[in-house]
């Protein structure tokens, strides 16, 4: 059997087995969970040919996004640990380096093989091995309650991290059979928020060409507007780990406690703990955490 027979087998096993699992567990045939399921019974069934590159990835995507949903649904029935929704969860220093998910000369003529080779075997990892240094580091700073490195641990971890995260979304934003512009959703909110996708493709570009120094260029969806958003990241490493959401902030600027406080912002951060309201953080965290990627 070929690796893509192999895989699709995987996948119509698998398939049968949440099958089981919905049955087992009493799902009604109503769910919303049982038309997804079938509806992808059916493009299993309907692959009997060598699929592309581009193919594979779009019945991968959409295996991950009803997994995402079967867990999601079991998570708020509160059976979390069954053996089919376990989730991968990372220990400090427990990242890897995700593989391409095409090989390495597959976005030849526009990105040659040996930049690949570099960029992912080279600066990736070295980014996935400084966030798992910072990240031990830093438990180690908690178990020996010694915080005398924290702002070289806290940048290592910024720089590291959104270095480790970025490329990580970087390599599954591209395609050897990319190119176009985007459909559904995204192209609606494109349109409505930037004008046109034209406009919005000048705009990023233009943050891109213009980024000062190095740095990337993102398309970025807000909660809070609840609109898209084009920004600039100049370098990374500002202290900021990309692709992560903040829940609970402290405000240090002295705005913030001078009046009060004078130069004493240790005093500050000290008593600010007797004003945590931790419901709003929890709401936070509960929201936040639905929002899940592939652990790597
Ligand atoms: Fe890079």
């Amino acid at each position: 059997m070929d690796r893509f027979s192999h895989y699709v087998n995987e996948l119509f096993v698998w398939n049968e087995q949440m099958k089981q699992f919905l049955q087992s567990e009493k799902v009604g045939q109503d769910s919303e969970l049982w038309g997804k399921l079938d509806h992808f019974t059916e493009l299993i069934e309907s692959t009997n040919r060598e699929l592309s590159n581009e193919e594979l990835l779009s019945l991968q995507a959409k295996a991950e996004l009803i997994h995402e949903e079967l867990e999601q649904y079991f998570k708020r029935k509160q059976e979390i640990g069954n053996v089919w929704v376990v989730e991968k969860v990372l220990s400090p220093g427990g990242h890897s380096l995700p593989e391409l998910p095409y090989p390495y000369n597959a976005l030849e003529p526009y990105i040659s093989e040996e930049i690949m080779i570099l960029h992912h075997d080279k600066h990736h990892r070295a980014y996935v091995e400084g966030l798992n240094k910072a990240e031990l580091n830093l438990k180690k700073a908690r178990e020996t309650n010694d915080f005398s490195l924290i702002k070289h641990w806290s940048r290592e971890l910024a720089f590291h991290g959104s270095g480790h995260y970025l490329h990580t979304i970087f390599w599954r934003n591209m395609s050897p059979n990319g190119g176009g512009s985007p459909e559904g959703l995204l192209k609606g909110e494109i349109e409505r928020y930037f004008g046109s996708f034209d406009a919005f493709k000048k705009q990023f570009s233009e943050a891109a060409k213009q980024v000062e120094g190095v740095g990337w260029a993102l398309l970025v969806w807000s909660p809070r507007a609840r609109h898209l958003e084009v920004l600039q990241s100049e370098r990374h490493m500002l202290l900021t780990q990309w692709d992560t959401i903040p829940l609970l902030v402290l405000d240090v600027w002295e705005h913030a406690y001078y009046l009060q406080y004078r130069n004493n912002r240790a005093e500050y951060v000290d008593h600010w703990w007797n004003l945590v309201n931790w419901h709003d953080v929890e709401m936070r965290f509960e929201k936040a955490a639905d929002i899940k990627w592939p652990a790597v």
